[in-house]
């Protein structure tokens, strides 16, 4: 901005170059005799007026120039310079500077759009996302970010980031990318709120970002897929020591018929009966292992048939007499016509039978379970077909519900194996239901019984 007392000097210099010759001219021409005083006044007083008319008309017009000059470098907008129409030199400037505040405006809206869409493509980019400036600050943090380290308490850095850049391990990696100005790894635990497995990829950007980011933290929760490694590492611990129990008493009992009761046939008729147990229980296992992994297999494909839910529960049910006697207990079945579809008939057989196999063996000697079937809708309204089976045996500890459905989890590790379990019923059922696209609910009460739910889709 220009002062008053400046603009009035800029103002008077400029009227005296437009007008100072003409007047000296005059002054001259007026002492030489050669002009009359009066008319000689009235025309130096003339070219003033005039100088001082131009110069104002010039520098306001400079002026007004300079100043939506000065707008459009603020980016406020492309200009409309009028110049009066006297100062044609001026007003080809004033075109070019329009033309020029056009292009930078246009320019400008570029950069801006490019901007947006780099700030909308991080933003919904799947995996959870930061960006750094040199100084490790967070700038940004997209939504998948926020959705894993937390809303932010105030600005751009979600709740826990500051915890996972502190975290040695990343700080170690930063310097290094940093440093070295190429990407660098590291694996990161964070232990609150939940642990979780956090695997960070460090990008540094040269040049910067537009909003001055150096680094761009990369993350991938891992905890999913390392909870995936260490359940596969414990099921084949698990089953291998399922199978070696009854395969070491097969190996002992040999040991024993070959050497002290070589000669005892009471004693050999007593051990072989405990060796087809045995090996009942081996064949069992294995049954259950490869049926297993057959659903599993076949868990993302969904079942294409029909299954006359009614007809299968009645014959489950009756093939459950053996078992009933054994445990002295009864089995009461109300079943009504019911169909699931789409049903494979064959594992909606094997979800009843386990389900009645647990009531039975884990459910009270001398109880009394419930066979229940009949159309049904799912909890959000979707019709199909509810199987349900009640026991009044000691029930289940509500701290063990959520993990039944684990592959050789047992309530009662001894008890449950006597009962003659493989460990894998309920793993199996759960398998099958998600086949189906169906539910598995489990409510219980400890001394009171236990009711397993099942919906299947169908009408
Ligand atoms: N009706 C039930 N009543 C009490 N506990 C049960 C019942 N059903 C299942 N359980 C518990 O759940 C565990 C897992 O069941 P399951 O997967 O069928 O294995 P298994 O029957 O071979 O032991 C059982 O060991 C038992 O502790
Ligand atoms: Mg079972």
């Amino acid at each position: 901005m220009i002062g008053e007392a400046p603009r009035a000097r800029h103002w008077l210099r400029a009227a005296l170059a437009v007008s100072g010759v003409p007047s000296a001219a005059l002054l001259l021409l007026m002492a030489a005799g050669e002009l009359p005083w009066g008319a000689g006044l009235a025309a130096l007083v003339a070219t003033l007026l005039a100088g001082a008319a131009v110069a104002r008309v010039w520098l306001g017009a400079l002026g007004g120039l300079a100043r939506q000059i000065r707008a459009a470098a603020a980016g406020d907008g492309v200009p409309d310079l009028q110049v009066p129409p006297l100062l044609p030199s001026v007003q080809a400037v004033a075109d070019g500077v329009t033309r020029l505040a056009r292009s930078l405006a246009e320019r400008n809206a570029q950069v801006d759009l490019l901007r947006r869409a780099d700030a909308a493509i991080i933003e919904v980019l799947p995996d959870p996302l930061l960006v750094l400036s040199a100084a490790r600050v967070p700038l940004r943090a997209n939504r998948a970010a926020r959705e894993m380290l937390g809303p932010p308490p105030a600005g751009p850095a979600p709740a826990d980031a500051a915890a996972l850049l502190r975290h040695p391990a990343l700080a170690e990696a930063l310097d290094k990318a940093l440093a070295a100005g190429t990407p660098a790894t590291a694996d990161v635990l964070l232990p609150v709120p939940v642990a979780r497995d956090v695997a960070a990829h460090i990008i540094p950007m040269d040049p910067p970002l537009a909003d001055g980011g150096r680094v761009i933290v990369l993350l991938s929760d891992r905890t999913r897929e390392r909870a995936i490694e260490r359940m596969r590492a414990d099921f084949v611990a698990n089953a291998s020591h399922e199978l070696r129990t009854p395969l070491a008493s097969l190996i002992g009992f040999i040991e024993t018929l070959r050497g002290p009761a070589a000669d005892d046939p009471a004693a050999q008729q007593r051990f072989l009966g405990i060796m087809a147990e045995q090996s009942d229980r081996m064949r069992r296992l294995i049954d259950d292992l490869l049926g297993l992994s057959r659903i599993e297999m076949a868990e993302h494909q969904a079942p294409a048939g029909r299954a006359d839910v009614a007809a299968v529960a009645q014959a489950e049910a009756d093939a459950m007499a053996p078992l009933l006697a054994m445990r002295k207990a009864k089995l009461l079945a109300e079943i009504t016509d019911a169909t699931a579809a789409p049903a494979d008939a064959d594992q909606v057989a094997q979800v009843i039978r386990n389900l009645l196999d647990n009531a039975i063996r884990h459910g009270r000697e001398r109880g009394q379970i419930r066979l229940a079937v009949g159309p049904g809708a799912a909890p959000d309204g979707r019709r199909g077909v509810t199987i349900a089976v009640t026991d009044d045996g000691p029930g289940i500890p509500r701290e063990h519900i959520p993990r039944l459905t684990e592959r050789f989890y047992r309530v009662d590790k001894g008890r449950a194996r006597s009962a003659g379990g493989t460990g894998l019923g309920l793993a199996i059922v759960k398998h099958i239901v998600n086949r189906h696209r169906g539910t598995l609910a489990i409510e219980s009460e400890e001394g009171t019984g236990t009711t397993f739910r099942v919906w299947l889709p169908g009408g």
